[in-house]
């Protein structure tokens, strides 16, 4: 332990009992003491106000700049103990450089946290979230959220911002690429594997990091998709999409959660009572930390919530906030707001004691150096298997959209077969190596990625000849490369066509109005279907695109997401038949624009869609339907679901109801299938969506096999806010569908007494 921390710990513990004492105890913690309770008050006793109020202060280093602002000053900050916590400065030496700083340059020696956005991997990048969920595999999520760990808390870091647990209805907003997708469900399993993946069992462990749930709360609800938009939903909403995947965090044990940008019903984010201490603290009981989005209080000025930047910080504290990301509001006001009486010095110390109970528990007070370590940093970063686990990850969140036969073909497109005599490989996308990444990437460098037209080199490239024509470029109108585009086609047994959008088009501020593929892309895709060719579109986006065209024209599609570090050659794997395509859709792909919001488990109303009847809930110009729905995905083989079976019709609130199939591979390859079970509650004190997933499970089978896969489900597994807002299920009539998306009929009904 370093010298200066052990002295601080004895004086400490010294002053801490001699006041407790003298007086009493200046705890304001619910919750009974522990001996990390204890240490902590012992530190807290030592500290000015000016001090403390520096546990509280986050900013980020001049490395690198995720926010609109940077503060130059920032190491002169730390020397005066005025700020606890830096965001955006990674690898051991840089972290090592900054926390000796806090820890020799200090007058008390308190350790620094170093927080980061390490999202969908540190330097091992892994799909985009979004992909990443489209694979509905809880472990090799767990396993990838591990991975990341590892790298990162050898670069230093003991904290990241993640998972972003929105749920993400509207795909125009730029950040459902950051998620899990529009469901509760698969957002909230997901969710849990992911902190539970990042923190582990232990937080002393060198390889696990603090965890937040991010960004609370509704941010996805933003209107018209636009990101920063305000949100106004009901309190009903709120609980039934927004909420659950933050409770179950919170149970799952998150040590910290971050406050959302937008305003939710008047009131932002970062200044709400309601959200930060009625709900999350006194509901849920949440004993972490609370951290703001960037600058998110200064950001109640222009929101018209607070009057200037002193009231933003009033308001944020007294709200719940513990540490200010960036704003420099904490820093510059809240000592005069404590002399004024506007904040009670109590709330600062909470607040500090909250943030300094996570630095204990990483034992940063033991060993402040001991995640920047070099050796491990060399050892543990872009190994050998973090990169085979990148790409069986990648190739488990590919969805395969669409596998037609073209004309006279007796077998459909994919896979293609290895013997291939040439390939064209077309399009920008197909020969990059950034977009790969997807927004977020950490430290994720460009020129490690494996791109597709080099996975595909890689795999075949010996015994077939593979011809690259960029087409055009994914933005712009620029078509003078069709003709040699074509050509290649032309010239090609098979066709690949990489298209979707830059890596930079979703992510944070990357809404968009139109979700067309962009430019000329589909101009090109129309001329190489003329071809007749065996065609493939490989899609890369971070969203749901509108893409009727190609769905209906093409004859065979792939969503592949940013697949990641390996991305390129878990793109050939599926193309050439080594890796059985699994992933199912975690978002609605619409058909166009207008009819978003549009997600699977939407309301009946009153007058649902009947054709031959007009006054029912329709559009004149595109049916109600969406293009690909959720849960769906192709396999090279095909499943046979045989009718759902129940071990009873009724059952009542203590009693346990098992739902099984059998699932049967009918087809010629083995293949993994995600079997899901939704319900639909029939009638209720508030009327229910017309789907909801309950449970899933990915199964492996061989080709020719059956297996009987059963789900046990309780009362509880029917609970809903009810008309009074208790969580409870009713009794009344359920029908159960198990099948391989949302749209399944394979179903039966049952009765809860
Ligand atoms: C984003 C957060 C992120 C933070 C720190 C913000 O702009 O909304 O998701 O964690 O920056 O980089």
């Amino acid at each position: 332990m370093n010298k200066k921390i052990t002295i601080l710990l004895l004086l400490g513990i010294t002053f801490f009992f001699w006041q407790c004492a003298s007086k009493k105890s200046i705890s304001q913690l619910q919750f009974p003491k522990d001996s990390i309770d204890l240490k902590v008050d012992s530190v807290l006793a030592l500290m000015t106000l000016d001090e403390k109020i520096g546990q509280l202060v986050l900013f980020t280093s001049d490395w690198e700049s995720t926010g609109p602002t940077l503060r130059a000053t920032y190491k002169e900050d730390i020397k005066t103990g005025r700020v606890g916590a830096i965001f955006n400065a990674h690898t051991s030496e840089y972290t090592r450089e900054l926390q000796r700083i806090a820890v020799e340059e200090t007058r008390l020696g308190i350790p620094l946290l170093f927080g980061y956005d390490v999202i969908h991997g540190y330097k091992t990048i892994f799909p985009i979230p979004l992909g990443e969920a489209a694979s509905w595999d809880l472990a090799a999520m767990e396993k990838s959220a591990q991975i990341a760990a590892a790298e990162s808390t050898a670069a230093g870091l003991h904290w990241t911002f993640a998972p972003m647990l929105d749920i993400a209805r509207d795909p125009r907003w730029g950040r459902v690429c950051e998620g899990s997708g529009e469901d509760v469900y698969l957002s909230v399993e997901i969710g849990k594997v992911k902190i539970k993946g990042f923190q582990g069992e232990n937080l002393l462990s060198v390889n696990t990091m603090l965890a937040c749930a991010k960004h609370y709360a509704a941010y996805g609800a933003a209107q018209a998709g636009r990101d920063y938009h305000t949100v106004d939903i009901s309190e009903r909403t709120l609980y039934e999409a927004y909420l659950p995947p933050f409770a179950a965090a919170e149970k799952a044990g998150v040590k910290t959660f971050m406050t959302s940008f937008n305003e939710l019903n008047g009131i932002p984010a970062s200044g709400s009572k309601y959200l930060l201490t009625d709900i999350l603290r006194k509901e849920w009981g949440f004993r972490g930390f609370v951290v703001t989005d960037y600058t998110s209080i200064n950001e109640m000025v222009p929101h018209g919530y607070a009057k200037d930047e002193k009231h933003a910080g009033e308001l944020a504290i007294n709200a719940g906030v513990d540490m200010d990301m960036q704003s420099a509001i904490y820093y510059n006001h809240l000592k005069k707001s404590i002399e004024e009486g506007l904040v009670k010095v109590e709330k600062v110390e909470e607040a500090a004691r909250r943030i300094l109970r996570q630095k204990f528990e990483l034992g940063l007070f033991d060993d402040p150096y001991k995640y920047s370590n070099t050796e491990r940093e060399k050892q543990k970063m872009f190994t050998a298997e973090n990169l085979d686990f990148a790409r069986d990850v990648a190739r488990k969140s590919i969805v395969l959209l669409k596998n037609n036969k073209v004309k006279n073909a007796l077998i459909p497109v994919l896979p293609f077969p290895k013997k291939l005599k040439s390939i064209a490989v077309i399009g920008e996308l197909a020969n990059s190596k950034e977009d790969m990444l997807g927004s977020w990437h950490g430290s994720g460098d460009a020129k490690d990625c494996v791109s597709l037209l080099q996975g595909i080199t890689t795999k075949i490239g010996n015994s077939t000849n593979v011809v690259f024509a960029k087409g055009c470029n994914v933005e712009g109108d620029d078509k003078s490369g069709f003709e040699n585009a074509i050509k290649a086609a032309n010239q090609a047994e098979a066709i690949v066509i990489a298209v979707g959008e830059k890596w930079w088009m979703s992510g944070e501020a990357a809404s968009r109005t139109n979700l067309d593929l962009p430019g000329v892309q589909l101009d090109l895709i129309k001329e190489l279907v003329k071809t007749g060719k065996p065609l493939v579109v490989v899609l890369m986006n971070g969203r749901p695109l509108t893409i009727p065209w190609v769905a209906d024209n093409a004859p065979a599609i792939l969503e592949t997401w940013y697949a990641g570090s390996q991305g390129g050659n878990a793109i050939a794997d599926v193309l050439f038949g080594d890796y059985n395509p699994s992933g199912k859709l975690p978002m609605t792909f619409p058909r166009n624009v207008g009819q978003i919001p549009i997600f699977y488990n939407m309301k009946h109303t009153g007058r649902p869609l009947a054709l031959d009847n007009k006054y029912t809930s329709k559009y004149l110009d595109v049916p109600n339907s969406p293009l690909f729905p959720f849960g769906f995905g192709l396999s090279y083989t095909t499943f046979k679901y045989s009718p759902v079976k129940v071990d009873k019709t009724t059952f009542s609130q203590n009693e346990k109801i098992t739902v099984s199939v059998t699932l049967s591979n009918t087809g010629n390859y083995d293949g993994e299938e995600v079997v899901q079970l939704y319900f639909r509650d029939l009638v209720g004190s508030v009327t229910r969506p017309v789907r909801e997933l309950k449970k899933f499970e990915k199964v492996l089978l061989q080709k020719g096999a059956s297996k009987e896969i059963t789900f046990s489900l309780t009362a509880n597994d029917f609970a809903f806010f009810t008309q009074d807002m208790t969580f409870k299920a009713e009794a009344g009539a359920f029908e159960i569908f198990v099948g391989g998306d949302s749209n399944t009929e394979n179903s039966v009904k049952v009765t809860l007494k």
